[in-house]
């Protein structure tokens, strides 16, 4: 019997996301064991998309793009016993394993948690990245309840939800970020100064001692007039380059002595993701005490909108496409 079709942004060839992503028909995919498939209500896009697009993580193609998921179960795979169809689900989608992924009527997750009361698929979309790289990092920057933590670029969405979860777990902020968060970062309790050139001495006029850890989560490709900030981030911490960890900029990190987490992933064995803290942030969100903003909803269809806006460094919080309308 023929696969039945949906609908699906994927790519047949690496290269530049614009030249090489197409919205097409797809083969409805069929959950492998463990596995569980949605109808997507939503799907968060990251700039991870645009680099599997360029060849990470290379893999057999056609692949999908859309790793951040909010939709409701059609059918589960061998030994998920705990849903149904119906149930209502957020989580990353598989793109390693099937030839589509989120972004398209349908998608496969490897790791779900329920959609809580009170938060609505787009919102819950944008969490999943985010959250997990943010609570990686913020463990794996060896930051302690209490201690103050400087996070470069708080206005990208990993650098917001980190700051979030650092004050949650009783630290002092410092953020750096431009206009669109600045305000809001403050009123969460973080004190709050421009990234960019000049950022030791804004830092410097704040606090006078070092910060314990320092997180950059600011994206490296946006950074092109400015050599990179993980120099002045290691000034910041008045030289002590240990106390500075980059998620974005493995390049800048071998000259600047900062930590990448590799050293983390040679010590815990391997490549451990925190999908295990997912579900308590999606609980925080559902009681307004945790989020991702949201910057835009765009229709399947309107995907090249929202990568244009992504390329340009222009997302200013989640970009969400709505595959359901
Ligand atoms: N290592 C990992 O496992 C991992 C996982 C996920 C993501 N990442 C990386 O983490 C980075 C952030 O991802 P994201 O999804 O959070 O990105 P994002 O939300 O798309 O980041 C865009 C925001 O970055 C801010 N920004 C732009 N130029 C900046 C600069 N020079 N300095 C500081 N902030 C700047 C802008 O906010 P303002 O308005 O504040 O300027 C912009 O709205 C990306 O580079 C991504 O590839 C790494």
């Amino acid at each position: 019997m023929p696969a039945e079709k949906m609908r699906a942004i994927r790519y047949h060839a690496y290269g530049e996301p614009a030249d090489v992503l197409r919205l097409e028909e797809a083969p409805i995919p069929v959950p492998q064991a463990g596995h569980v498939a949605v109808r997507v209500h939503a799907c968060g896009l990251n700039p991870a998309d645009w680099a599997l697009c360029r060849g990470l993580f290379a893999r057999q193609l056609p692949s999908g793009i859309g790793l951040d998921v909010s939709g409701v179960v059609t059918a589960v795979g061998e030994g998920v016993s705990d849903l149904a169809v119906g149930d209502a689900v957020f989580g990353p989608a598989d793109f390693r394993n099937y030839p589509s992924a989120g972004a398209a009527d349908e998608a496969v997750l490897y790791h779900w948690d329920r959609l809580p009361d009170g938060l609505s698929h787009v919102d819950a979309a944008a969490l999943p990245m985010a959250v997990e790289t943010a609570a990686r990092y913020l463990a794996w920057s060896g930051f302690q309840k209490g201690q103050t933590i400087l996070v470069n670029g708080a206005g990208s969405m990993v650098g917001f939800a980190v700051v979030q979860m650092a004050l949650l777990h009783g630290a002092r902020v410092i953020a750096t970020a431009g206009e669109t968060f600045a305000d809001r970062l403050r009123a969460l309790g973080a004190l709050v100064v421009a990234h960019g050139e000049g950022v030791v001495e804004r830092v410097r006029a704040l606090v006078s001692e070092a910060p314990d850890v320092l997180v950059d989560a600011a994206p490296v490709n946006l950074q092109s007039r400015y050599a990179g900030a993980l120099p002045d981030l290691v000034e910041i911490a008045r030289g002590d380059a240990a106390r500075v960890i980059t998620a974005t900029d493995v390049e800048g990190a071998a000259k600047a002595g900062v930590r990448t987490g590799a050293e983390n992933i040679q010590s815990e064995g391997g490549f451990k993701l925190r999908w295990d803290v997912l579900g308590e942030y999606g609980r925080l969100a559902a009681e307004g005490r945790f989020s991702i903003p949201v910057a835009q909803t765009f229709a399947l269809e309107d995907w090249r909108k929202a990568l244009d806006i992504s390329l340009a460094g222009r997302a200013r919080g989640k970009l969400v496409l709505m595959p359901g309308g």
